[in-house]
C-alpha cells in the first residue's frame, strides 16, 4: 500500500485505486508550506475528530474534489451546515463497507470540539480492513486498554500513531499502543508541528527498535510503500 505524508496527522493511502486522505491540516502548518493543498486529489477524507489541526483544510478539499467525508455524526451535521453534502456519519463501535474495503470506528481517548465551538461528538480511531491489507489509525488519543481489542477484529500490517506527547501519547506509550494492536510497524504522526509536541526523532526510532518494532517517520511530501 502506498502512503504519502502531508505533515502533522495528515496522510493519504491508495487502496483499490481509491485515494483516502486523513485529517487534512496543511495550509496552517508552517512545516508543510511546500505542499499545494489545491493539487491534492482524493476520493475520501476521514476525520478522526473536530480539532482545527485535523480538519482545517477539509472543507476546501471536499468542495474542490467532491470527495466523500467520513466523520462522527456531529461533524457530519456540521459539514452539512457548512456546504459539504457528500458525507458519511459513523460512530465508535460501528463499521461500514466502502468500495475500497471495510472500516471500523474504534475508541480514542481525546476530545473533539469544532473550531467554532460546536460539539464534535466523540473522537475516533479507524481500523481499515481491505483486500490490500489492514491498518489502524488511532487519531489523537491517550494510550488506552481498548487498543487491545484491535487485533481481535483484524491484525494491522501497520499503525499510524501520534507520539508527540502533551496532547496525545508519547513515544513510549505509542510503542505500547502498537503492542496492544499486535503490530510491529508504526508510522509516527502528530509531532514537531508546534512547540508543545517536539520530539527527538532519532531517540524515538531507537526506542521502537529496542522494543523490536519499526518506527517510520516519512518526510512531509514523501510517499512510502507500507
Ligand atoms: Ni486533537
Ligand atoms: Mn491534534
Amino acid at each position: 500500500m502506498q502512503l504519502t505524508y502531508f505533515g502533522h496527522s495528515c496522510f493519504q493511502v491508495t487502496i483499490g485505486g481509491k485515494k483516502i486522505l486523513f485529517d487534512p491540516f496543511i495550509t496552517y502548518n508552517e512545516l508543510a508550506k511546500d505542499i499545494s493543498v489545491d493539487s491534492i486529489k482524493t476520493d475520501y477524507i476521514f476525520l478522526s475528530h473536530g480539532h482545527a489541526d485535523h480538519i482545517a483544510d477539509c472543507i476546501s478539499i471536499a468542495k474542490r474534489t467532491g470527495c466523500k467525508v467520513v466523520a462522527s455524526w456531529e461533524i457530519h451535521e456540521w459539514l452539512n451546515k457548512n456546504g459539504i453534502a457528500n458525507t458519511h456519519p459513523m460512530n465508535t463501535g460501528g463499521k461500514w463497507q466502502f468500495d475500497f474495503g471495510t472500516v471500523k470506528c474504534v475508541v480514542a481517548q481525546h476530545s473533539s470540539g469544532l473550531p467554532d465551538g460546536s460539539y464534535g461528538g466523540n473522537p475516533m480511531g479507524f481500523l481499515f480492513m481491505t483486500g490490500e491489507g489492514n491498518f489502524y489509525y488511532s487519531g489523537d488519543t491517550a494510550l488506552t486498554l481498548d487498543m487491545q481489542l484491535v487485533p481481535t477484529w483484524a491484525t494491522p500490517d501497520f499503525c499510524v500513531l501520534p507520539l508527540g506527547d502533551n496532547f496525545t501519547m508519547d513515544v513510549a506509550d505509542a510503542v505500547r499502543a502498537a503492542a496492544f494492536a499486535g503490530c510491529n510497524k508504526v508510522i509516527g504522526v502528530h509531532y514537531n508541528t508546534f512547540g508543545f509536541i517536539k520530539i527527538d526523532t532519532e531517540a524515538a526510532k531507537k526506542t521502537f527498535e529496542k522494543a523490536g518494532k519499526e518506527l517510520l517517520l516519512p518526510a512531509i511530501g514523501q510517499s512510502i510503500t507500507v
